[in-house]
């Protein structure tokens, strides 16, 4: 391999942060009739932690999307693989690994605002607010990153890595 991998957040930072993360959450949706929906497939490693530290009952569900850059410069968002639920009327929460431009996400808020939701918010583990092409915030934060590209914990370099417990950044020789 021609690149190193150097931690930035460790498997005990990203760990107390997420139990905390789910406290607020917690918190925030007694007695609301919660959904989390994971994006496929960063989300993965950090929902599983999140979900078992929220003592409410709750759903789960998952969706893959891709976003591109279509005719307008926002792009447009490929859903591949759609939740299997009716979320009319629920408070859904959209699990996500990294808010990078912000472009999926706001796909998103679209796609579900037309669904009939009772609320949605956006939880993630990353977020980079430098690289934003569009306005978006993520309700529930792990981190706040600065512009590197990161991999670990869910996220991938070339599907590889997601499998790391910790979060590093990839320097290239
Ligand atoms: P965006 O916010 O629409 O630009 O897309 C965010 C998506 O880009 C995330 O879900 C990741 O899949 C991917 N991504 C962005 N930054 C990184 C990174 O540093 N490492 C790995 N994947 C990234
Ligand atoms: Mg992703």
């Amino acid at each position: 391999m021609d690149y190193n991998i150097k931690t930035l957040l460790t498997r005990e930072e990203i760990e107390t942060r997420i139990k905390e993360l789910a406290k607020t959450i917690q918190n925030d949706y007694k007695g609301k009739d919660l959904v989390v929906i994971g994006l496929l497939k960063g989300s993965v490693v950090f929902m599983t932690d999140l979900i078992k530290e929220i003592d409410l009952p709750l759903v789960i569900d998952f969706m893959s999307v891709s976003s591109y850059e279509g005719t307008t410069t926002t792009g447009n968002i490929k859903v591949s693989k759609d939740i299997s639920m009716n979320v009319a009327g629920k408070d859904v929460l959209i699990v996500e690994d990294i808010i990078d431009t912000g472009l999926t996400l706001s796909h998103i808020k679209k796609l579900f605002d037309s669904r009939n939701v009772a609320s949605l918010k956006i939880c993630t583990l990353l977020d980079k607010p430098s690289r934003r092409t569009v306005e978006m915030q993520g309700d529930y934060v792990g981190f706040a990153i600065p512009d590197k590209f990161v991999v670990g914990y869910g996220l991938d370099y070339d599907q590889l890595l997601r499998n790391l417990p910790y979060i590093g950044v990839v320097v290239h020789e």
